[in-house]
């Protein structure tokens, strides 16, 4: 595990190069290089181009390659390891039944309303030791590590009181350490209002605030906050109150905005200057708007709409306006119980007018993007870290075709390989 690695001709290298999120037109452009290679040294990007062009330099250099290893990637395509900007992966228990109430016609809120849904989870994750949530949470990482996925962000949200809401940060940083997946820990504090402070979520607001965000803060547990604004969850003028002091507390922000009622989440996520705002399903035109203003990524949840069955987010309006769509899968015990990158290109290509080019730049430079890391990860470009996915056929055209089926072959992780679907999945080290 010296993370020297060569990958050598793949049939398409698809760089997504670029060290910001793109917008608009740009997302259909993947800077594709035919037979293309990559030079990874201990970890990072060291080049990227043509076979014959890197074999060629690396010849003329004399460099030593005997600590290398060498992939050949003969007619399979590269891309840039997955970035799944929004989940909830860490939590106690499973909401099944709710399911089955789902299908039967009750409605995610209709089950919120009488005592289930989030604070249902939030039972659940209270009485889970920090170990079992670890335990649980190592298999979902490694379920979507054989997605492709090399960075993913997760939230807390399922303790809603001081102890629990430390106890899943501390878990989620913990896992960080432990797994190849990268891990961004976003503070969800306001996912919900407790039955102790029903009707209060004014007070809980404050108690958020007070008690929990300065302890946050204090043992860096995490880089984002957030909270699910929402009818009969959180307000506009809640969610401003609580986002406001988190970025004075030095916390980067996002919302949960404009998901099942146009609430006008998107508005107030560009006038704080949100990094991302998530869901957008019934975001107006003027919120829009002003999210392309205002840089703010719009992060789509596919799979949550298709769970929910709600209609889904406008991503081909929001390209057409200049935005910056990035996708995610929202793994979560609720909403959306998939950790499956397929699905979301499938859902999104097929059902919200993003093109096969736009879904994967929405999957890799711009939610890189959505975490502020669009310097690091996202594309394979020189300097940044050597995360990559070898598929099993030639072309990235492939993920949305195959549908709803995984194509990754190989997972890299800074110049690592640790998934090989040939090799039986995750490689032990
Ligand atoms: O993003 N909408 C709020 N939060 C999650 C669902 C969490 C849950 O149901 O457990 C979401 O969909
Ligand atoms: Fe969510």
């Amino acid at each position: 595990m010296n993370g020297n690695l060569i990958i050598k001709n793949a049939s398409e290298l698809v760089t997504c190069s670029g060290f910001a999120a793109k917008r608009g037109k740009e997302m259909g452009e993947l800077h594709i290089i035919s037979d293309g290679a990559v030079v990874i040294k201990e970890g990072i990007i060291d080049a990227a181009g043509t076979t014959k062009d890197i074999e060629a330099k690396l010849a003329k250099s004399g460099a030593d390659l005997s600590g290398f290893d060498i992939i050949d990637a003969q007619n399979k395509a590269v891309l840039p390891g997955f970035v799944d900007s929004h989940t909830h992966f860490v939590f106690g228990g499973y909401r099944a039944e709710e399911f089955s109430w789902r299908l039967r016609g009750d409605s995610y809120m209709q089950i919120m309303e009488r005592g289930g849904g989030i604070v249902n989870t939030v039972r659940a994750t209270r009485k889970a030791d920090a170990n079992e949530l670890l335990q649980a949470g190592i298999k979902r990482l490694d379920a979507m590590l054989s997605f492709g996925v090399t960075t993913v962000e997760g939230k807390s949200g399922y303790g809603l009181d001081k102890d629990t809401e430390i106890k899943q940060l501390e878990v989620i940083n913990h896992l960080d350490g432990i797994h190849y997946i990268d891990i961004v820990p976003t503070f969800l504090g306001a996912h919900a209002v407790p039955d102790n402070f029903k009707d209060r979520q004014d007070e809980f607001i404050d108690f958020m605030i007070k008690e929990v965000m300065p302890l946050v803060v204090e043992r860096k547990l995490a880089q984002y906050c957030d909270i699910f604004c929402e009818k009969n969850v959180f307000s506009v003028e809640q969610s401003r109150r609580y986002l406001s002091k988190a970025k004075e507390m030095g916390f980067k922000i996002k919302l949960h905005a404009d998901e099942i009622v146009a609430l006008g989440g998107a508005e107030l996520a560009a006038d704080l200057k949100a990094t991302s705002a998530d869901h957008l399903l019934q975001a107006s035109d003027e919120g829009i708007r002003q999210m392309a203003k205002a840089g703010v990524v719009a992060t789509l949840l596919p799979g949550t709409a298709f769970s929910l069955k709600e209609p889904y987010a406008r991503g081909r309006f929001m390209i057409d306006s200049n935005c910056a769509v990035a996708l995610a899968t929202d793994f979560n015990p609720g909403s959306c119980f998939t950790e499956s990158i397929p699905l979301i290109f499938a859902l999104a290509t097929l059902y919200m007018g993003i093109t096969p080019e736009e879904a994967v730049s929405a999957l890799t430079i711009n939610a890189a993007a959505a975490l502020d890391r669009a310097d690091t990860i996202g594309s394979l470009d020189v300097g940044k870290n050597g995360d990559l996915v070898m598929l099993e056929y030639p072309s990235y055209k492939f993920i949305a075709y195959h549908i709803g089926v995984s194509t990754v072959e190989k997972v890299v992780k800074r110049g690592n390989l640790v998934f090989d679907k040939e090799k039986g999945g995750k490689i032990y080290c």
